[in-house]
């Protein structure tokens, strides 16, 4: 099994090109079900995405991998088309579900299998299924498929999902861009990723507008022959780096992004005493001195991501008092906590809340994760331990960061796989 080796305590310094967005990307390609010819460009070629596409060419799409150039070209020639994703694939990824919207509005019927929880939490598709079931689709779920049909096609509605959610509010979006009609999203998430989708669809030939927490989707489009589109940058992958920027960097640069879209990020790291300079496509990050001690809670977007809140807590352990961080996205997202807390670090839980005691010095350990976020905290608190630290289970990264460790090292990380 594979291991991260880091030798901790060195000062990072040099600049990192951030990658384009896995989350973005995958319900990209799941529209790319839609298409008849795309070119997708910035695309981060990280586990999450190859397990998407091989999901796309076993439902019957033509797909051509441009490694070097971070592209794809995907084709949909409809002949041959299986509306079946298996549970071997949606297992290991729960986006497979994404492409229910699809399939069901374009061929009306889906076979998808059940995606399961994971190890952050249950993670239930309800609200997946409630926006089809309004947008008319009968479903049934059957030895752990979920059996989706609508004989006549999907029709347009309004639909007010009870609470917030990415992936629901994408595949409501993917299945009203063919339904008959108008439909009204209420209540929808609006990450970033989700305006990306909306982009894309809107170059495929549909008319979506957003208004707030709503979007209206124009359906029954037909697709355009040939489309480009380029994904938007990773902004976890930008505050990932941000972070190991504000515990170890001389300087350290951060490219390749749009910075107002993590300004609620860049503003919490000021706020905790660190420096940063905003440029255009850009950010300059350099170590905090007497770091401060700050309280979040994770919200959908705009608010603090929860896929940040890891990370994050790393540098609590650096800021002077106690910090707190409220998780309030998923129920059990705190795994990283006894692992820190093997190296040194001072966390309590108390229901939905770590209070992290700060600043400890953190020693070296061998340490894993279970799920992707969590591992790289591990790694950004090894940055900053004394001696060596061990990450294992590198899977988890391997999901969804692209090239970390030569990113690091190219910063002067003392960072090897092996
Ligand atoms: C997406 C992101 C993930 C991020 C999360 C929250 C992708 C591929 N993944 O995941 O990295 O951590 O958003 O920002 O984009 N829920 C239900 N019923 C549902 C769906 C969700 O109860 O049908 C709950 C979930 O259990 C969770 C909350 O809603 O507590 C938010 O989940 P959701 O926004 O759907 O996350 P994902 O789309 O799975």
């Amino acid at each position: 099994m594979k291991k991260l080796l880091i030798k901790g305590k060195k000062k990072l310094n040099g600049s990192i090109s951030i990658s384009g967005s896995k989350n973005a990307t995958l319900p990209i390609l799941a529209a790319c079900i839609f298409a008849k010819d795309v070119k997708l460009s910035n695309v981060p070629f990280v586990k999450d995405i190859s397990t998407m596409l091989e999901l796309l060419k076993f439902i019957g799409m033509k797909i051509k991998i441009l490694n070097k150039k971070k592209e794809i070209l995907l084709k949909n020639s409809n002949k041959n088309i299986n509306t079946l994703a298996p549970y071997k694939l949606v297992k290991t990824m729960r986006a497979g579900v994404l492409v229910l919207g699809p399939l069901l509005t374009k061929y009306k019927k889906a076979k998808i299998s059940l995606p399961g929880g994971c190890a952050i939490g249950s993670r239930p598709v309800d609200l997946h299924l409630f926006a089809m079931k309004k947008l008319g689709a009968k479903i049934k779920i059957k030895n752990g498929y979920i059996l989706a049909e609508c004989k006549n096609g999907l029709i347009g509605n309004t639909i007010k999902f009870p609470s917030i959610s990415v992936g629901a509010t994408e595949n409501a979006i993917l299945a009203a861009f063919g339904a008959h009609g108008k439909t009204v999203l209420l209540n929808c998430s609006i990450e970033p990723e989700i305006n990306d989708l909306i982009l894309f669809l809107k170059k495929l030939g549909t008319k979506i507008q957003v208004s707030g927490r709503k979007i209206i989707i124009f359906g029954n489009s037909v697709s355009k022959e040939k489309i480009k589109h380029r994904v938007i940058f990773d902004r976890i992958e930008a505050g990932t780096y941000l972070i190991a920027g504000a515990l170890t960097s001389k300087k350290i640069t951060i490219n390749k992004i749009q910075p107002e879209i993590i300004k609620y990020e860049i503003d919490i790291l000021k706020r905790m005493g660190v420096k940063i300079f905003i440029g255009r496509n850009l950010v300059t990050i350099t170590k905090a001195r007497n770091l401060k001690k700050i309280d979040i809670i994770t919200k959908p977007y705009p608010g603090f991501p929860t896929d940040l809140q890891a990370q994050l807590m790393v540098l609590m352990t650096q800021a002077n008092g106690l910090s707190k961080i409220k998780e309030n996205i998923f129920e059990n997202r705190f795994m990283h906590v006894p692992e820190l807390k093997r190296m040194g670090a001072k966390i309590q839980i108390k229901n939905k809340t770590a209070f992290v005691m700060g600043p400890t010095r953190l020693t070296g350990a061998e340490v894993m994760a279970t799920d992707l976020r969590a591992s790289v905290s591990l790694v950004l608190a090894g940055l900053i331990a004394e001696n060596r630290t061990i990450v294992n289970r590198l899977y988890h990264l391997d999901r969804g960061y692209e090239l970390l460790e030569k990113k690091l090292k190219k910063c002067k990380a003392e960072i090897q796989r092996v």
